[in-house]
C-alpha cells in the first residue's frame, strides 16, 4: 500500500512563471506528437537544430562498398561522433552495438540491384519491424521524373501513413537519375513533393546556384547528401555552404568514411553543422585530428 502518512503540502506553484509552452527545435514538426518529436530530437541536436548523419547503407543496393567492407572495423569507431547513423537492419541487428543511444535512420526501401533499374523500389521494411528496433525515422527514396517515379512516391505515402499511425518520422531521399539535370529547380521540385505528401524531413544534394530556394521552398528540414568522395577541403566547403543556406545538417557517407581519416573528418564536418566553423578552419582541424589520429578507437 502506498505510503500516504504525512503528506507535505503542496506551495510551489511559480505564479510569477509564465508556463513553457515550448516551440519544437525541428522545422514545421511543431505540431507533430510527443513521439513523433522526441525522434526527430534524436536525429537533430536541440542546440544547434542540425544533424551530423553518417550514411552507411549504400550495401542495400550495392553490396560492399568500398569503406564499408567491415561495418564492425571502419564505423562503430565513428559512432561517438554521429548524431545520427542512417543504415540498414541487417546492418543494425548484426553490427551496431545496441548501446548506441543517439539516432537511427533506417533505410526503408529497396529492392533492385545496381544491375538493374534503380527506381523499381518497393518498402523493404514493415512499420513493426522499425519501432522493434526502436528507430528514430525511416527513409525511402523518391525518384520524381524516374521510371518508377509513381510507385516510389506511393512508397513514400505508405510509410508516411505508418509512421504516422506508429509516432515514426519518414525522410524521403530525393535520388536523381543518371540522364536528370542536378539544378536548384529540380530540387525545388522533388523535396517539395517529398514534404507537400508527408515527409517529416528531406535528403537532397546540393546545387552550387539557388540552394537557398531548395530550403526556402521546402517547410520541413533538408538534410544535405555528401555524394561521391571529393577532397576533404571541397567537402566541408559544401557543408558550410549547405547549412548556411539553410540546410538542417549533412547526411554523409563516402566523404566521411573514404575519406584518409574518417574520424578527423566527422569531428570537422560536426564543427562545420554545428558551429558553422569555416570550411578552412574546419580542414585544419581534420588535418591536425589525423595526425594526432584523435577519435579513433571505439
Ligand atoms: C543513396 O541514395 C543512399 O541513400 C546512399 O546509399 C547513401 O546514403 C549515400 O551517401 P553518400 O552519397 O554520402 O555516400
Amino acid at each position: 500500500m502506498a505510503d500516504t502518512d504525512n503528506l507535505k503540502d503542496t506551495k510551489d506553484y511559480y505564479l510569477d512563471v509564465p508556463a513553457k509552452g515550448g516551440s519544437f527545435h525541428v522545422k514545421g514538426a511543431s505540431a507533430l506528437d510527443w513521439g513523433m518529436q522526441n525522434r526527430l530530437a534524436r536525429v537533430f541536436r536541440p542546440g544547434s537544430g542540425r544533424t551530423v548523419m553518417l550514411a552507411i547503407d549504400h550495401g542495400y543496393f550495392q553490396g560492399p562498398t568500398a569503406g564499408l567492407e567491415r561495418v564492425d572495423v571502419t564505423i562503430v569507431p565513428l559512432l561517438a561522433h554521429a548524431d545520427a547513423l542512417m543504415c540498414t537492419r541487417g546492418i543494425l541487428r548484426t553490427t551496431i552495438p545496441a548501446a548506441f543511444a543517439n539516432g537511427v535512420v533506417l533505410r526503408a526501401s529497396g529492392g533492385p540491384s545496381i544491375l538493374k533499374e534503380l527506381s523499381n523500389e518497393q518498402i523493404a521494411v514493415d512499420i513493426e519491424d522499425a519501432t522493434r528496433l526502436n528507430v528514430s525515422a525511416v527513409a525511402v527514396q523518391v525518384f520524381v521524373g524516374g521510371e518508377f517515379e509513381t510507385q516510389s512516391i506511393h512508397n513514400l505515402t505508405r510509410l508516411v501513413d505508418a509512421g504516422l499511425r506508429h509516432g515514426v518520422p519518414v525522410m524521403g531521399v530525393t535520388a536523381v537519375g543518371k540522364d536528370m539535370v542536378r539544378d536548384a529547380r529540380y530540387f525545388r521540385l522533388a523535396t517539395r513533393i517529398c514534404a507537400e505528401l508527408g515527409a517529416q524531413f528531406v535528403k537532397t544534394y546540393y546545387v552550387a546556384e539557388d540552394f537557398e530556394t531548395v530550403t526556402a521552398s521546402c517547410p520541413v528540414p533538408i538534410v544535405m547528401a555528401g555524394g561521391k568522395k571529393l577532397p576533404e577541403l571541397d567537402a566541408l566547403t559544401m557543408a558550410y555552404r549547405a547549412v548556411s543556406e539553410g540546410a538542417a545538417g549533412v547526411d554523409m557517407g563516402r566523404n566521411i568514411f573514404q575519406s584518409d581519416a574518417p574520424a578527423a573528418m566527422i569531428q570537422a564536418v560536426g564543427r562545420v553543422v554545428h558551429e558553422r566553423m569555416k570550411p578552412e578552419q574546419a580542414y585544419d582541424l581534420y588535418q591536425t585530428l589525423k595526425r594526432e589520429k584523435v577519435g579513433v578507437g571505439a
